[in-house]
């Protein structure tokens, strides 16, 4: 049997109508415009309805994707929802975007690396298409991080958005598709991101709703650093394995978590500031769903055509990060 690679066949994304900019935001906290736009590069973010969950925003990216790809939901094999915001403990919510896709054929689970999900999920749906053990698989970042935040809390409240991005992963044609990927985490530093209650370690109970255990906590500095240091080691050693040199590098996607995290990394790259893409501005750190959108951006913007080598790279909770290269084309 001919190896297969495994490629991207389509995109999709879901981003809520709804927008808070800095100014609205600093109604609410302590902050301005102008400090959010020098620390981070936001200027507003997009954020599901209240009765929208994190699957209503995945089923419209998947259906989406599936559509540019020319997908039936009855070709998937599997469904992989990157997410740390589910709908709920369980069922796990690629169960639920299975279920209303009505992709009948599909295993379906969750997949939980914080922002890194979905990188970790086209990884391992690429690893399973090519190993032979399926033929096609849906991966979708997708988030409602906005129902964790503490709203009073002006250092982490001001940083995120909500959205969803899916890729139908499936068997390349010619060249195009994954070269390489890698995955990696640092548990010791866990503590710097985090949500301490409503797991089994503690549930959530009046004591800890009161001390706010139940919201997103963060150390922004240490997260700052970890990434810094990470990110631009694992984009050389992944495209180094896929055997390309970065200056044959078309466009790195990276986690749109901070304008100056992207500016440093770029930095130590020493990579041409034109070949990052960046929307932080428009959607401020969607977790999961960051990566997937800003590559559908790029793709949909003429940034990306086919036969561009491209990199893609996460970090988030955990700590993770994942990165993978590939040429992109079906
Ligand atoms: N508006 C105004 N002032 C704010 C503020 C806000 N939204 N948030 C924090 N501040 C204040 C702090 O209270 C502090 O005041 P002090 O000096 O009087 O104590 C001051 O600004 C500087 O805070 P600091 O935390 O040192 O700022 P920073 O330059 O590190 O920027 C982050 C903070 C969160 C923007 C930055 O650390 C960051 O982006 N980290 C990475 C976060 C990340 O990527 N998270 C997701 C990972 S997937």
């Amino acid at each position: 049997m001919q190896p297969v690679r495994a490629t991207i066949q389509g995109l999709g994304v879901c981003i809520p109508t709804r927008i808070l900019t800095n100014d609205d935001l600093a109604r609410m906290v302590d902050t301005t415009d102008e400090w959010i736009t020098a620390r981070t590069g936001i200027k507003r973010r997009h954020l599901a309805e209240p009765d929208q969950a994190t699957s209503d925003l995945a089923l419209i990216a998947a259906q989406r994707a599936l559509a540019q790809a020319r997908v039936a939901p009855d070709d998937l094999d599997l469904i992989v929802v990157g997410t740390a915001t589910p709908d709920m403990y369980f069922p796990a919510t690629a169960c639920l975007v299975q279920e209303r896709l009505g992709a009948k054929q599909a295993g379906a689970f969750d997949l939980l690396a914080a922002c890194s999900s979905f990188v970790y999920g086209l990884i391992t749906a690429a690893q399973l298409i090519q190993s032979g053990g399926i033929r096609r698989a849906l991966v979708i970042g997708a988030e409602t991080l906005s129902r964790l935040l503490d709203w009073e809390d002006r250092r982490t409240c001001v940083l995120i958005g909500d959205g969803a991005g899916a890729a139908v992963v499936g068997p390349s044609t010619g060249n195009a598709g994954f070269y390489s990927g890698s995955v990696g985490a640092d548990g010791s530093a866990g503590d710097v991101l985090k949500v301490t209650a409503g797991g089994s370690r503690m549930p959530i109970t009046a004591d800890a709703i009161e001390r706010k255990l139940h919201r997103a906590y963060m150390d922004g500095q240490a997260v700052f650093k970890l990434a810094v240091r990470t990110i631009p080691t694992l984009i050389r050693r992944t495209v180094d394995r896929a055997g390309w040199t970065l200056e044959q590098v078309d466009r790195i996607v990276p986690h749109q978590a901070n304008l100056r995290i992207i500016d440093a990394m770029r930095e130590q790259l020493g990579v041409p500031a034109d070949k990052f893409e960046v929307n932080i501005q428009e959607y401020g750190n969607t977790s999961a769903a960051s990566v997937p959108i800003a590559l559908w951006e790029a793709v949909e913007a003429g940034r990306i055509r086919e036969g561009d080598r491209i990199v893609l790279a996460a970090f988030g909770g955990g700590f993770t990060y994942a990165a993978c290269a590939l040429i992109w084309g079906i």
